[in-house]
Formats: structure tokens, C-alpha cells, sequence
């Protein structure tokens, strides 16, 4: 914090999610970025004359050396998260990491660890908590009773995979509806069997299925591909969302349904997502925002944390796992073979 009072926080990594870090928190109040950080000098300072951030560093330790930074934001490639977060953890600064958590449960632990061990804040940005549809639709779950049945969908365009097709797509992007299934259900999952086709011939497979099956009888299916066209993804509201049925009823929440649409002589047909990482009057709203805030409150010690645990994120990394382990069982004894 500096000597006004306002929170220091530094942004690791900034490609084109961590420069939207850097440009949601000039609209938080009470806060300034200090640091940007990344690996390559030229860009990071790049970076940060472009995003008008005073200090620069290609080295975690530069910045956890500096008194005045409270927290770190963490948003390199995912097999990166572990050394800054743990970097961070134990220099005593709070961290907000995205999701996933990490790649391999060894990172997860380690990083569970280290924020134990700190006594800091560990958020793992699973930002679709902080959804005000997801989030009703949890606040609702008793008037269906219990969850039997749960369909997650969350499928993006090719043009998309050629950067996320470096981290298996049940770990990089259906952990989002592991976590909200995790959320919901509250139980543990006993098994998980995960269906992968990779037609693109990219690093990993970009048609994923998985079927949970939680302890208490619960079923769930996710479903992750990157069939959609190419489009202009810049506003895109995804083709993502969620179905609960329960004995009493049906909550649904689908992207796709609503929200705001422009058409444009340069553009053509958008659907200019609401709900997500929208700005209204310079400042971050949508779910990213209303985490932001959160997660600034929190360090404040004004609010009670309400995102994902370090442990929840943790069993949403380890169902994650278990699908990927599943499916590649599969592809090893071949598609269609029994077991
Ligand atoms: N919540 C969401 O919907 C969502 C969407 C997109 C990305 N993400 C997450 O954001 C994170 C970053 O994604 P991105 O698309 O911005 O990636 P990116 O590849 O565009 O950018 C990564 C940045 O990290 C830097 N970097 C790379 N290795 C580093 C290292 N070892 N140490 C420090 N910096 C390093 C790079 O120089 C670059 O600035 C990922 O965890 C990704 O899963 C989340």
C-alpha cells in the first residue's frame, strides 16, 4: 500500500488477458498497478508504456522485493502460475491467479501450500462465481432440490486453439464448469470418464466430452469444443452455459439467449457480451468486474471472501485431471474398445 492508502498491486504476464487486467483495475477505486511483469524485456516495457504502468520487470523477485506491493495478479501461460504465485505467496503478498490453477496436481499442491503457509490470500479467478446468472441460479437450487442431472456446454471458435491448445481444454477451459458443477452439487465426484477427439492436429484435442459421476448418484456431462467459425470473438458472447435438473425443477443459464446486439457496417452481427468483462462508464463490470472488486474488498479486510477456495480449486484440478487421465486411457486402448 503507499503512503495514500491506495492498494499496489503488480500484473504478471501481459498478453491480451493480463493487459485487460491492467486496463479493468484503473477503473477499481482505491487501486493502482504498480508492476507489470513478463519474459521478454522488449514487450514487457512495451507493455507497460503502452498500458502507461510506472515500473517494469522480467523478474517476479524485482517486483516481490518492492514494500509497497500488496498483491500480484497472475496471468501467464498456466504452466507458469506455480513458481510466480508460490514467488509471490512467500515474499507475503497476496495473489489472484486464472484459472486453471496450474497444470499438474503437484503445482496445485504446492501452491495450496505456500498460501497456507503465508496465511495470504490465494483466488483462483473463476470469474463465472461472480456471474450474476450463475450465481442465481446457485442462490435457486433448493427450490429444485436436489441436483440428478447437469449439462455444461462451453465451445469456442478454431481461430481460438491455435494459443489454448497449449493446456489440455478439460484443465484450461471446462474447468470453469467443473468448478460451477462442484459448486452446485457440493458432493464429491467418484468417477470421471472423458471422450477426446483432436481433428485439428494441434497440441491437444479440440472435441471434449466428460461425464462426472459424484458420489451421492449425481450425473453431469460437460462438453468443450473449438468447432465454432472463425468470428469476430472480440464482444462474442461464448456458446457456453449450464443446465441443473433437480427433483422439483429445471435452472438454466445460456449465453447465447439475450444480451446486446450490434450491427455494424464494419463488423456485421455482433452479440457484445454483457456479462462477462463489460465497462459501463470506465468501469469493470460483468462478472470480471464484480470479482476484481471482490477481491480488492477482500484485501481491505472489508469484505468476506466468496470466491473459489484454495481447496476448491484444488478438487476442481483434480476431477480436471482425472478426465484428461481417463480419456487418453481410451485413446490408448483404442476408440470403442470396452472398459
Ligand atoms: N477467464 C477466462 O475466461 C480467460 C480467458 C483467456 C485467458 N485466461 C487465462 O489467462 C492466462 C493468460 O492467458 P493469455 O491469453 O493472456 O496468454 P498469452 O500467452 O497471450 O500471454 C501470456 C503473457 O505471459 C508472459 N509470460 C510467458 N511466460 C512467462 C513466465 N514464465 N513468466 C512471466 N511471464 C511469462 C508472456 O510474455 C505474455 O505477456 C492463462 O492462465 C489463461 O488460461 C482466462
Amino acid at each position: 500500500m503507499n503512503s495514500k492508502g491506495r492498494l499496489q498491486l503488480a500484473v504478471a504476464g501481459v498478453g491480451d488477458f493480463g493487459a485487460r487486467y491492467v486496463r479493468a483495475l484503473r477503473g477499481v477505486s482505491g487501486v493502482d498497478v504498480r508492476w507489470v511483469m513478463a519474459r521478454d524485456p522488449g514487450r514487457t516495457e512495451a507493455a507497460a508504456v503502452a498500458l502507461d504502468v510506472p515500473r517494469w520487470s522480467v523478474e517476479i523477485a524485482e517486483v516481490c522485493a518492492d514494500p509497497e506491493v500488496d498483491a500480484v495478479v497472475v496471468v501467464t501461460p498456466e504452466a507458469a502460475h506455480r513458481a510466480i504465485t508460490v514467488a509471490a505467496l512467500e515474499a507475503g503478498k497476496h495473489v489472484i491467479v486464472e484459472k486453471p490453477l496450474a497444470t499438474t496436481d503437484e503445482d496445485a499442491v504446492a501452491m495450496v501450500e505456500a498460501a497456507r503457509a503465508s496465511g495470504k490470500l490465494l483466488m483462483t479467478a473463476l470469474l463465472l462465481r461472480f456471474d450474476t446468472r450463475y450465481a442465481q441460479l446457485k442462490d435457486r437450487l433448493p427450490e429444485i432440490g436436489r441436483p440428478r442431472s447437469i449439462y455444461a456446454w462451453r465451445n469456442f471458435d478454431r481461430n481460438l486453439f491455435a494459443l489454448y491448445s497449449r493446456t489440455h481444454s478439460f484443465v484450461e477451459n471446462a474447468i470453469h464448469d467443473i468448478d460451477l458443477i462442484l459448486w452446485y452439487v457440493g458432493g464429491r465426484v467418484a468417477r470421471a470418464n472423458g471422450f477426446c477427439r483432436n481433428t485439428m492436429g494441434l497440441a491437444n484435442p479440440d472435441v471434449n466430452w466428460g461425464v462426472l459421476e459424484f458420489e451421492d448418484g449425481t450425473v453431469a456431462t460437460l462438453q468443450t469444443t473449438w468447432l465454432y467459425p472463425p468470428q469476430a470473438h472480440r464482444n462474442l458472447q461464448w456458446n457456453a452455459g449450464i443446465q441443473v435438473m433437480g427433483d422439483r425443477g429445471v435452472l438454466e443459464v445460456a449465453n447465447d439467449a439475450g444480451g446486446f446486439r450490434a450491427n455494424t457496417e464494419g463488423d456485421g452481427i455482433l452479440l457484445l457480451d454483457q456479462t462477462g468483462w463489460s465497462d459501463i462508464h470506465g468501469e469493470p463490470r460483468g462478472a470480471f468486474g464484480a470479482m476484481l472488486r471482490h477481491f480488492v474488498a477482500c484485501l481491505r479486510g472489508e469484505a468476506e471472501y466468496l470466491g473459489a477456495t484454495p481447496g476448491e480449486a484444488l478438487e476442481g484440478m483434480r476431477v480436471a485431471r482425472m478426465l484428461v487421465e481417463d480419456a487418453r486411457a481410451r485413446e490408448r486402448r483404442g476408440y470403442g474398445a470396452g472398459g
